[in-house]
C-alpha cells in the first residue's frame, strides 16, 4: 500500500490528475496502442489458424508482428501512466488485476510461439518443397490462445473503467 500511495502523490501522477489535456491524450494514446495491437494480431492469428488463407506468413509476419509489438509497447507505457493516477483503486480492482494476469498469459504465449520450431521455419526459411509453408497444430493452438487473450484484455480494460 505504501508504495502505491507514494506513486499516487508523485509528480507525474499529480500532473496527470491536474491537467485538462494530458490525461485524455494519454488515454487516447492507450486506445491507439490497443488499436494497433488488436488490428495487427487478429488478422495475423487468423492466418496462422488457417481461417484466413491468403498471404505468405513470412511476409505478413514482417508487417504485422512489429505493428502488434509497437501497439503493445504503446499500450504498456500509456497504461502505466493511467495506472499512477489512481494506483490504490486499480490495485484493489479484481478486473484490473485479472487484466494484468491475462496480459501475462499473452506474453507467455508469445514466448511459446517463438519456441515452436515450425514458427522459425515459417518466418525465416524461403519457401521450397523441403520447407513447410503452413503452421502445424501447436502454432494454430497458440494463435487461438493469442486472439482470446488479447481480446479478453481489451474487454477487461473497458470493464475496469466502466465499473470503477
Ligand atoms: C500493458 C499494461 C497495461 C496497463 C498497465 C493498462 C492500464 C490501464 C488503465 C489504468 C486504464 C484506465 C481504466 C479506467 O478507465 O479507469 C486502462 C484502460 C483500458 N485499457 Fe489498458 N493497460 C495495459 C494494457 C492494455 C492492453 C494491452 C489492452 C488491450 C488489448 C488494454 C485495454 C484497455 C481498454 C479497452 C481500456 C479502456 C479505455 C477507455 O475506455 O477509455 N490495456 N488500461
Amino acid at each position: 500500500m505504501d508504495i502505491l500511495t507514494t506513486i499516487a502523490s508523485s509528480e507525474p501522477a499529480v500532473l496527470l490528475r491536474g491537467s485538462f489535456w494530458i490525461y485524455p491524450l494519454v488515454n487516447a494514446a492507450h486506445i491507439l496502442g490497443i488499436a494497433l495491437l488488436i488490428g495487427a494480431i487478429v488478422p495475423f492469428d487468423l492466418r496462422l489458424m488457417g481461417v484466413i488463407k491468403a498471404g505468405r506468413i513470412r511476409t505478413l509476419a514482417g508487417i504485422l508482428v512489429p505493428v502488434a509489438a509497437s501497439g503493445l509497447a504503446l499500450a504498456a507505457v500509456t497504461g502505466a501512466a493511467l495506472f499512477i493516477v489512481k494506483p490504490v483503486d486499480y490495485a484493489q480492482s479484481d478486473l484490473f488485476v485479472i487484466k494484468l494476469a491475462v496480459i501475462g498469459v499473452g506474453l507467455i504465449n508469445v514466448g511459446w510461439v517463438r519456441s515452436i520450431p515450425r514458427w522459425s521455419e515459417l518466418v525465416q526459411a524461403e519457401d521450397s518443397i523441403l520447407n513447410p509453408t503452413e503452421p502445424n497444430r501447436k502454432l494454430r493452438i497458440a494463435a487461438a490462445v493469442s486472439i482470446v487473450a488479447w481480446v479478453v484484455v481489451l474487454l477487461l480494460g473497458r470493464m475496469t473503467g466502466y465499473f470503477m
